[in-house]
């Protein structure tokens, strides 16, 4: 299939305006009753007797309750997704000179967390429809260098987690399951992010259960290992003698009020979650006759859906983009250029068939997201959806 520019449409914002007309691509403004919540939590914490602000009995409450409902034995808690991933490629042995295989369509953190551990991105093509890793071409990518596979689940699509464990059994090495954008999602009834060796979530503020800050979770089903990631996320410190260094690590500790914040709306979040399920199936219910018109939107259905961006794909993309802000409704291209083709990467792109990657090259020239956020309407959903038929009449 060609593909109409390769060049990238920028991100459209839109002014917010009447239900009736504007559709913010995102918004993040946080409902009435939660800016409440977070100035009770505030006022709380900052009064409580025990003035501990960083990882204290709400941080660990917080971990408790994410490991019980995804059902793994630890969670661990710590600074952003970007901190979650250091911290998990370090537990699963990440060293400098390891090669690590990561999807080349994805977020930057995915390549850039492993060459900040001396380790070298291998990018594997992903499948042009779901838009994930591609379990066949990442196993050809397997050396004797190999220490990990890093999964991540991409838009709406969970990556194909069976086919990637098999093959990381199969060849010894670790897989690091990249559920940043993925909580509460399933596949075949198993929380996304218990899959791997080890998983995270992003608690980033766009993110399906997004806070009004940074911060992550880490997962895993190994005490061990999770007790690792534990003592990583503060400086090596076991949590019981403090200033004994058992290994070098970082500062990615977690904040007492947002962990407040967390646990109080706790018991919104499979609601948040399948709002925006909802939403999705709103648009794919009415995007399914323009299929043969050039419109490809995600498969329909719960199993293995994550539904963090809503991403159509048409080879108009640039078009639709601007036929869609022109009636004043937002939408944004995510990466419009595939990891191993930007500069930053590009010293790891490789050579000859091992640099051709046209899964990813398609994603990247084809995908354009719509709306997809928790103070959408169903009127603003039906809007969008008609302006994006009324391009393919
Ligand atoms: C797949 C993936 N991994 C990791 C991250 C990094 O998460 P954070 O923004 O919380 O650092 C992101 C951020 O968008 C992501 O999409």
């Amino acid at each position: 299939m060609t593909t109409e520019t390769a060049r990238p449409a920028p991100a459209r914002s839109t002014a917010p305006a009447s239900d009736d007309t504007a559709v913010p691509y995102a918004h993040t403004r946080l409902p009435d009753a939660e800016r409440e919540l977070l100035r009770e939590v505030l006022y709380e914490v900052g009064t409580d007797p025990e003035q501990k602000f960083i990882l204290g009995r709400r941080t660990a409450e917080l971990e408790r309750r994410l490991a019980d409902r995804a059902g793994v034995c630890d969670a661990v808690a710590c600074a952003s997704g970007t901190g979650a991933l250091t911290l998990a490629l370090r537990a699963v042995g990440v060293a400098p000179g390891d090669e690590v295989i990561v999807p080349a369509f994805g977020a930057e953190p995915l390549a850039a967390t492993v060459l900040g551990l001396g380790a070298v991105p291998v990018f594997a093509d992903v499948d042009p429809v779901t838009m994930v890793m591609d379990p066949a071409d990442a196993e050809s990518r397997v050396t004797e260098r190999t220490r990990a596979v890093v999964p991540a689940h991409t838009f709406t699509a969970m990556a194909d987690m069976p086919a990637i464990l098999a093959f990381a059994r199969r060849r010894g090495i670790a897989v690091v399951e990249d559920a940043a954008v993925a909580q509460g999602a399933t596949l075949g009834g198993r929380a996304a992010g218990t899959w791997g060796d080890v998983g995270l979530y992003s608690f980033f503020p766009v993110k399906p259960f997004g806070m009004p800050g940074e911060g992550a979770v880490v997962l895993s089903d190994d005490a061990e290992l999770a007790s690792l990631v534990r003592r990583l996320r503060n400086h090596g410190q076991d949590g019981v003698r403090r200033f004994v260094h058992h290994e070098v690590g970082y500062n990615s500790r977690f904040d007492e009020v947002l962990a407040g914040f967390q646990l109080a709306r706790l018991h919104r979040a499979d609601g948040m979650v399948a709002r925006r399920a909802a939403i999705a199936e709103q648009y794919n219910a009415r995007f399914a006759a323009l299929r043969e018109r050039g419109l490809l939107a995600p498969a329909p259905g719960a199993d293995g859906r994550c539904h963090y961006v809503y991403a159509v794909q048409t080879v108009c993309r640039d078009s639709l983009a601007a036929h869609l802000a022109a009636h004043g409704i937002g939408s944004r291209v995510y990466y419009p250029v595939p990891l191993p083709r930007l500069a930053a990467f590009a010293a790891y792109a490789g050579e000859g068939a091992r640099a051709r990657r046209p899964g990813a090259e398609l994603a990247s020239a084809r995908h354009l997201a719509l709306p997809l956020h928790l103070n959408l309407t169903d009127r603003q959903v039906a809007r969008t959806a008609d302006v994006v038929g009324a391009f393919f009449d």
